[in-house]
């Protein structure tokens, strides 16, 4: 039977764009080579890292917050399987719900590895090695991203593991050193650290988060230290000594220099994520790659072959599930005609740590760099009501707003539930909003997100509170 869309991966990519193409009436189907639906978001990433955040979170209020709220228990006991036995839950409700879904919206599905043999025509390999070749007008390859390798050090996800295997380490380890201060480094050096690691972080650059404005990645690493991880910047790992009890690892200097060695139980590679495009037979369908192994894309995310779009982590931009999604969405509507589209200066960006770290926009070096003048507007949780009232008051609210037009360009909060505070930001922003948007919304108190119009007030030089 010919299809209309076959869509090759199934991860928030893949699955969301096939749900959008089947409700807009098109035959859609899915390939996916896992046994499971959901890619890597679902089963090895944001799902299992963010329960394994949660537990851990409360694991360490339980130990340090609970008694000067007058809650009398014990110090918490730490059940490691069944703390990662909450994790799986949480990862089989997600995949089962995918599952649902799909059937819901009558895709068809198909388990195996993907091959494109041309246009309207990809292979499907089975796990019994049995192939089937599908037809279909058009193909979306929503295969996602794999771990970055760094050389002359091999994961086993045992000892020397990538996220995938710090998400299911039996025991914690004593030390744990983690190569990358990234968003995988920062969420999972925090799970182990709260349930009892010692964390040394190994960065290549002079600081935390690269890419984030910068007084947020200095705030953040200021936070991460009084929490107790350390961090040797400015420094590579460049080999790992496996063959005792303990891990070796060498550490120099990024620019060169003396070496060091850093004894570890554990080793995490968190130093990026690469397009997956092994095997889909893309040289042979004449698919072009850049130079970082990304599939190129137009803005309507069509390939240099007719018929053949791409979405998500495999091709540029970031490598976020939303990012996916919306993607998916779009490139459903476009292939029936309708404009489908991404606004990519409107993609927030979360790390969930205590506090979190969020973040929309352009920060205060990209809009100098790109000769923007903006006004900032700045307000700190120490002086909103709620954080006070819960005692959580590490962080701030930043605002950036062009210095003429007082649009906002750009929105940074350093905070608990700062994930959630961002999409106000999001929504005010993809609508056009001036700060004085904010300023003038009136916000219910006593709530966090009183800390964002403050911020807004203050891009004027107004805030109430301060
Ligand atoms: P993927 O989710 O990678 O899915 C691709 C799918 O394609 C996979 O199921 C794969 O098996 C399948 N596939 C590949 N090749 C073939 C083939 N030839 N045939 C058939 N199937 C194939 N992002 C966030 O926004 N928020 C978070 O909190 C977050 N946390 C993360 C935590 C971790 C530890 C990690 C690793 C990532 C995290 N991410 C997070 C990033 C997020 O997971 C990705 O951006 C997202 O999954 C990309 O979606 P995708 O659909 O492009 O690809
Ligand atoms: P990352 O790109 O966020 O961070 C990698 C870090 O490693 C950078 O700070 C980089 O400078 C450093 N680095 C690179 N090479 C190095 C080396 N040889 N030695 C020392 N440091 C080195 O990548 P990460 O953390 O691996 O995450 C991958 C992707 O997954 C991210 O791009 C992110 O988009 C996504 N993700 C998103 C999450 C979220 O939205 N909350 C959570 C986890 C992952």
């Amino acid at each position: 039977m010919a299809y209309d869309l076959i869509v090759i991966g199934t991860g928030p990519g893949g699955y969301v764009c096939a749900i959008r193409a089947a409700q807009l009436g098109l035959k859609t189907a899915v390939v996916e080579k896992n046994p499971t639906f959901g890619g890597t978001c679902l089963n090895i990433g944001c799902i299992p890292s963010k329960a394994l955040l949660h537990a851990s979170e409360l694991f360490e209020e339980a130990g340090h917050s609970f008694a000067k709220m007058g809650i009398g228990v014990p110090a918490p006991k730490l059940d490691l399987k069944a703390m990662l036995g909450f994790k799986d839950q949480a990862v089989d409700g997600n995949v089962k719900g995918v599952e649902f879904l799909l059937k819901k919206n009558k895709i068809d599905s198909f388990f195996g590895a993907g091959r494109i043999l041309a246009p309207g025509k990809v292979e499907v390999k089975g796990n019994d090695g049995k192939t089937q070749t599908l037809e279909t007008k058009s193909i979306v390859i929503a295969t996602g991203s794999d771990v970055a390798k760094l050389r002359g050090i091999d994961i086993d996800e045992k000892r020397i593991v990538s996220s995938t295997g710090a998400l299911t380490l039996p025991e914690v380890p004593k030390h744990m050193l983690v190569i990358g201060a990234g968003v995988i480094g920062l969420e999972l050096g925090s799970v182990w650290r709260r349930l009892g690691a010692k964390i040394t972080v190994v960065e290549f650059l002079d600081g935390v988060l690269p890419g984030m404005d910068g007084e947020v990645r200095r705030q953040a690493q200021r936070l991460f230290e009084k929490q107790g991880m350390t961090f040797k910047l400015s420094s590579k790992v460049t080999a790992v000594d496996t063959s005792g009890k303990t891990l070796k690892a060498t550490v120099e200097p990024a620019k060169g220099g003396a070496a060091e060695t850093i004894e570890a139980d554990v080793v995490l590679v968190s130093t990026g994520r690469v397009p997956y495009t092994e095997g889909l037979g893309l040289k042979e369908a004449g698919v072009k790659l850049d130079e970082r192994g990304r599939i190129i894309t137009d803005h309507y995310f069509a390939t240099n072959v007719p018929g053949i779009w791409a979405i998500g982590d495999v091709i540029a931009g970031p490598m976020l599930a939303h990012k996916a999604e919306d993607e998916g969405v779009a490139v459903a509507e476009i292939l029936v005609g309708q404009a489908g589209h991404v606004n990519y200066d409107v993609i927030p960006a979360v790390v969930y740590t205590m506090p979190e770290i969020a973040s929309v926009g352009k920060g205060e070096e990209e809009l100098k760099a790109a000769g923007i003048a903006y006004n900032a507007g700045k307000f700190p949780f120490t002086a909103n009501g709620r954080a006070k009232a819960n005692q959580q008051t590490d962080g701030f609210v930043k605002i950036l707003a062009d210095a003429k037009s007082d649009r906002v360009l750009g929105v940074h909060i350093v905070g608990s539930d700062a994930g959630n505070m961002i999409a106000e930001a999001a929504i005010a922003m993809e609508m056009g909003a001036a700060a004085e948007d904010i300023a003038r919304t009136c916000h219910a108190h006593p709530t966090l997100p009183e800390a964002v119009k403050e911020a807004a007030l203050a891009v004027a030089k107004r805030a109430i509170h301060m």
